[in-house]
């Protein structure tokens, strides 16, 4: 399957024959669908963080990651769209995308994408370079001490901050950030390693990434989505700093990683509410109405550890 089924149009799941979600947990929605089929509410997020497929050919469970670029732009135009409905006036969006690419035909994914959402009504604030320090990609040179044909590759990557009408909130919330992570976190460079495979996903983001973009530009208790959740990242950053959380991924495979990771951080991670014995309520993946059922019947209690 290709992302977004390539060019054919894809008919999306009207809020009111919306799925149940897949789980739900402290706050915390999991849909088990496309983003390109699944319909929110319009004006209904304050915050997307994401990191959408990349387009170079990652291994993913149910998606081929490899399409041409066209196709890749193609789709991207169609999710951002969808998106910019789903977010409030004064919400706010911290897209993760590569600098460049160099599988395919050398791109500019950061300022092609970025062009289709200023096209699409999305508003340009600022960019973050992620220092990844990723030097393990440091391994194809062109031609090696020749100027023939050196690559030049930038171990960095791109969050770019959009909103879609203004970027001042229009009401007042309870900001949970420090005065030393404002400080640090307002310098447009951050470093910090990446997430490893281990976490059992091709290409995931570490929890600091959403966790300082929730501080930065999210009161508590407010609504984040993540349209492509992968490992849940997104979701886990949400759990432990009281937003509420919507998560949207295709496959089943990491909707399945994403609850046992959600399990593994337990209600105790949750900040600014007491601790309580939390379940994960998960529904079965059907158009049919749902029959939500607790997956921890039955079964012992599972011992909950701090992440
Ligand atoms: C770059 S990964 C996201 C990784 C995530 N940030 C994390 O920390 O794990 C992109 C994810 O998008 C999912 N995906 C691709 N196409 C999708 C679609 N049309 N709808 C929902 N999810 C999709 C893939 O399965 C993959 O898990």
């Amino acid at each position: 399957m290709g992302f977004g089924g390539g060019r054919a149009p894809v008919e999306p799941i009207l809020s009111d024959r919306r799925p149940p979600p897949f789980l739900s947990h402290q706050g915390i929605s999991l849909y088990c669908e496309d983003l390109l089929r699944i319909d929110l509410p319009p004006e209904s997020v304050d915050l997307i963080v994401t990191s959408p497929p990349y387009g170079v050919d990652v291994q993913y469970a149910t998606v081929d990651d490899g399409i041409p670029y066209d196709r890749y732009l193609d789709f991207s135009r169609r999710w951002l769209a969808r998106c910019l409905r789903f977010l409030r006036s004064d919400g706010r969006f911290c897209l993760n995308l590569p600098l460049d690419k160099n599988k395919g035909g050398q791109a500019s994914v950061y300022s092609d994408v970025l062009q289709i959402a200023k096209e699409l009504g999305w508003r340009y604030f600022a960019t973050v370079v992620w220092n990844e320090q990723n030097v393990s990609r440091r391994t194809a040179w062109g031609s090696w001490k020749s100027a023939s044909a050196p690559y030049v590759i930038a171990p960095v990557e791109m969050i770019v901050l959009l909103y879609k009408g203004t970027w001042e909130k229009r009401s007042k919330g309870t900001s949970d950030i420090s005065r030393d992570e404002f400080i640090a976190w307002t310098n447009g460079v951050w470093t910090f390693g990446g997430e490893t495979r281990a976490v059992g996903h091709p290409a995931p983001f570490p929890v600091e990434l959403p966790r300082r973009c929730l501080k930065l530009f999210s009161y508590v208790g407010e609504t984040v989505l993540d349209p492509f959740a992968g490992s849940g990242s997104t979701l886990l950053a949400c759990l432990e700093t009281g937003r509420q959380g919507i998560g949207v991924e295709v496959s089943e495979e990491y909707c399945q990683l994403i609850e046992r990771r959600l399990r593994a951080a337990g209600p105790a991670s949750r900040v600014g509410t007491a601790p309580k014995v939390g379940r994960l309520a998960r529904a079965p993946r059907t158009r049919a109405p749902p029959r939500t059922r607790r997956i921890s019947e039955g079964e012992a209690p599972e011992e909950l550890v701090r992440r």
